[in-house]
């Protein structure tokens, strides 16, 4: 597989975005398409993942005026999708039933009939994986990481991550007078699906009593008595943190129902389940609520937009190196780009040994072990 291309030859490249959206993307696809124009290349944007590559409708140009205006903006003007992998793509049959079928060698051919040089697909673990499978199909790919979780490879900080903290921390900060005045115990659950980065960081900022996150399965005794600690030391209430990935010692992760075809399982259920048994544990009144895509929804934060104007342009400069087959990586200072093979090689999960953990340890925040 070629890991470089002539830059000279590149006339055109599309833009997509693919799965959960992630605040900070429309400042990606203006960083990136500004970047492109300024050397003369045309650019396109896929719609919908790579439905844009399927349907014609959804194959559209992308000029200085389109993405004018959108920095400050959530969600994605080329819209995304969680199912609907090529590789797998769910398809009724007459009869109703749904057949997962591989159409993925329709969208490389299309994408050669279209002339396109390269394609800069902004997108989580699960989209690059399908980058991946399509790169080793010979499409040329530039990625850029994306996702609201925090758990990809090879980058400091993805963006949507900041947004995603900054909200959930302001949620907590809220819980926090109604907890209290109620004297109850406020358990909140928060995405992240198999990191616990969003759980620990808006909970220590927000200061929640304990935070339950997956790298660490949790002892129910442990957050009772961590309550009933505060209890008896006169504070009547506590805010609890837990990601929507976290299970209990010897348990196993909560879904909301079974997987679809093309897609990730949904997550949820632990926040109500802690909630259960620390009524049952301590005898104190509890509520629990799931804060769910409005982590995803708003505008980027100042960093998240920095940082994906910051991509979006590294991206371009990338390609105009002869660079294909990188994702983009924040190394602070520097953005810098690493084998896409090595971004999803592994999920980033929260070291055990992270000063982050260290300093909730140290907050004598209980982390359920
Ligand atoms: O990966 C981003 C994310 O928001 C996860 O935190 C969450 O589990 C999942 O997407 C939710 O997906 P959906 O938008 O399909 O409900």
């Amino acid at each position: 597989m070629d890991e470089r291309i002539d830059p000279t030859k590149i006339k055109r490249i599309a833009i997509n975005t693919g799965g959960g959206d992630a605040p900070g993307l429309n400042a990606v696809i203006r960083a990136a398409t500004l970047a492109a124009l300024e050397r003369g290349w045309e650019v396109y944007g896929i719609r919908h993942g790579y439905r844009g590559l399927i349907d014609a409708q959804e194959f559209v140009s992308l000029t200085a005026d389109s993405v004018h205006g959108i920095t400050h903006l959530g969600g994605t003007i080329l819209g995304t999708a969680n199912k609907g992998n090529p590789f797998e793509f769910p398809t009724k049959r007459a009869d109703g039933e749904v057949e997962v079928t591989d159409i993925s060698d329709t969208v490389v051919r299309t994408f050669h009939e279209k002339k396109l040089d390269a394609l800069v697909c902004i997108g989580g673990d699960g989209s690059l994986r399908i980058a991946q499978k399509f790169i080793n199909k010979g499409m040329p790919i530039i990625g850029v990481p994306k996702t609201i979780d925090n758990d990809l490879s090879g980058t400091v900080i993805t963006f949507g991550f900041d947004t995603a903290v900054t909200t959930a921390t302001e949620a907590i900060d809220k819980l926090h007078s109604t907890a209290e005045a109620h004297e109850r115990v406020m358990v909140v659950e928060v995405m992240g699906r198999y990191a616990g980065w969003i759980a620990l960081e808006s909970g220590i900022s927000g200061t929640a009593d304990v935070i339950l996150i997956p790298e660490i399965p949790f002892d129910m005794e442990k957050v009772a008595e961590k309550i009933k600690r505060r209890e008896a030391s006169g504070r009547h209430f506590s805010i609890v943190v837990v990601a929507e990935g976290a299970k209990p010692i010897g348990g196993h992760l909560m879904t909301r129902g079974p997987k679809e075809a093309g897609r990730e399982v949904l997550l949820g259920g632990a926040g109500q389940y802690v909630a259960g048994e620390i009524a049952r544990l301590t005898g104190k009144e509890t509520r629990s609520l799931v804060l769910g895509h409005l982590q995803r929804g708003g505008g980027p934060t100042t960093f998240d937009r920095l940082l994906g104007l910051r991509f979006g342009t590294a991206a371009i400069r990338a390609l105009a190196d002869g660079q294909i087959n990188v994702m983009v990586a924040l190394d602070p200072p520097r953005v810098k780009t690493i084998p896409l093979t090595k971004a999803i090689e592994t999920m980033k999960a929260v070291p055990l040994d992270s000063d982050v953990v260290l300093t909730a340890r140290s907050l004598d925040i209980c982390l359920g072990d």
